[in-house]
């Protein structure tokens, strides 16, 4: 055992330098370890003379107390930025924020719909949307083979039957599961979503939601109809706007007539998202044709109603001048987040 190997070890702990805690361990280990150099002078120690073992003794003792404060002192020291201890943390880093979702304008729209008329007393019904014929159909005036059928492209999911299933073309079919149901006065509307074989364009989709409404009680006119209208108009389109109603033709009503509201854009004067008419159609409507009231039961001779049917996609289009329907189902997220405190024009 040579006093210099001491020397030489106890110089080198001063000056040892740890950036990482695996460093310091490192150096435990070349020190301290089984096979470290201060644990094998202390097997030296064993051999060495008696004489010599005093002396030595106390070296040794201190030399392995200066060791084992070293390593703590470096242990203090040293970064947290090896592999044993993870990556170094910075915890005054912003937390990454749960994206929240928003409504989707369709549902925004539909909930409006429904507050409104809420309001005027109507309850709200559903009806499936895989239906038969004779609901989406023939209880709705349709004739088989009618030419009217034609108005609108439909998804049959088994054909060839006598009432064949089918995805529903337009929310009139839960009118008539209403009238089935429900006694008279009726008053409720129908959302949901409606299904046609349309090539997909920014104005067409082949899924797409509908409103419908029905009124049937004693002495029902066409005046009534307007009226539910107009007010209907004014709270979703703002108090100043104007109808105006056209003569049309659908099978289950009669008289039958689509609604412009005034542009809510230029208010009149003509814009092009009127093109120029400073009129927006909204919707079809009508008196319940008297053969609808029959075969759902109800007795023509003492009751009437009207029935009116609108898209969804088509008044959230006006209401924030979406362009373009095929947004509306391709979920992303730039056009969602837009609807995220549901901004109106
Ligand atoms: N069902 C019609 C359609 O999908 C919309 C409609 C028009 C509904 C007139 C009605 C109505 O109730 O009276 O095109």
């Amino acid at each position: 055992m040579r006093q210099e190997d001491i020397d030489r070890i106890a110089e080198a702990l001063d000056t040892l330098k740890c950036k990482t805690q695996k460093e310091v361990e490192e150096a435990r280990v070349k020190l301290l370890g089984k096979k470290g150099e201060i644990t094998a002078l202390f097997e030296d120690f064993r051999n060495i003379d008696r004489t010599e073992k005093a002396k030595f003794g106390k070296v040794l003792n201190e030399l392995k107390q200066k060791a084992l404060a070293r390593i703590d002192e470096l242990k203090s020291q040293a970064g947290n930025d090896d592999t044993q201890n993870g990556p170094k943390m910075d915890l005054s880093m912003p937390g990454d924020p749960f994206e929240l979702g928003s409504r989707h304008p369709v549902s925004i729209v539909r909930q409006e719909i429904v507050d409104i008329f809420r309001k005027f007393g109507y309850d709200v019904a559903e009806g499936p949307e895989i239906e038969d014929d004779y609901h989406v159909f023939e209880a709705l005036n349709f004739p088989p083979n009618h030419p009217a059928r034609d108005m609108q492209d439909t998804f049959f999911v088994s054909a060839g039957h006598l009432n064949p299933l089918l995805l529903r073309t337009h929310t009139s079919s839960v009118q008539v599961r209403t009238m089935e149901r429900m006694p008279v006065p009726i008053r409720v509307i129908c959302p949901g979503r409606v299904f046609r074989n349309e090539a997909i364009s920014a104005r067409a989709h082949c899924i797409f939601h509908q409103v419908e409404g029905l009124y049937i009680d004693e002495n029902v006119t066409f005046a009534d109809l307007k009226q539910a209208i107009l007010l209907f108009a004014r709270e979703m389109f703002g108090p100043e706007t104007q109808i105006r109603m056209r003569p049309s033709y659908f099978p289950f009503t009669e008289p039958s007539a689509e609604v412009d509201v005034s542009c809510n854009i230029c208010h009149g004067k003509g814009c092009n998202i009127c093109k120029g008419t400073g009129w927006l159609e909204i919707l079809g409507c009508g008196m319940v044709d008297p053969n609808v009231l029959e075969a759902s039961g109800i007795d023509s001779k003492r009751y009437s109603g009207f029935a009116f049917g609108m898209g969804l996609e088509r008044i959230a289009m006006l209401k924030w001048r979406v362009n373009d329907l095929r947004h509306y189902f391709e979920n992303d997220m730039r056009f969602l987040h837009e609807f995220a405190t549901a901004p109106e024009v």
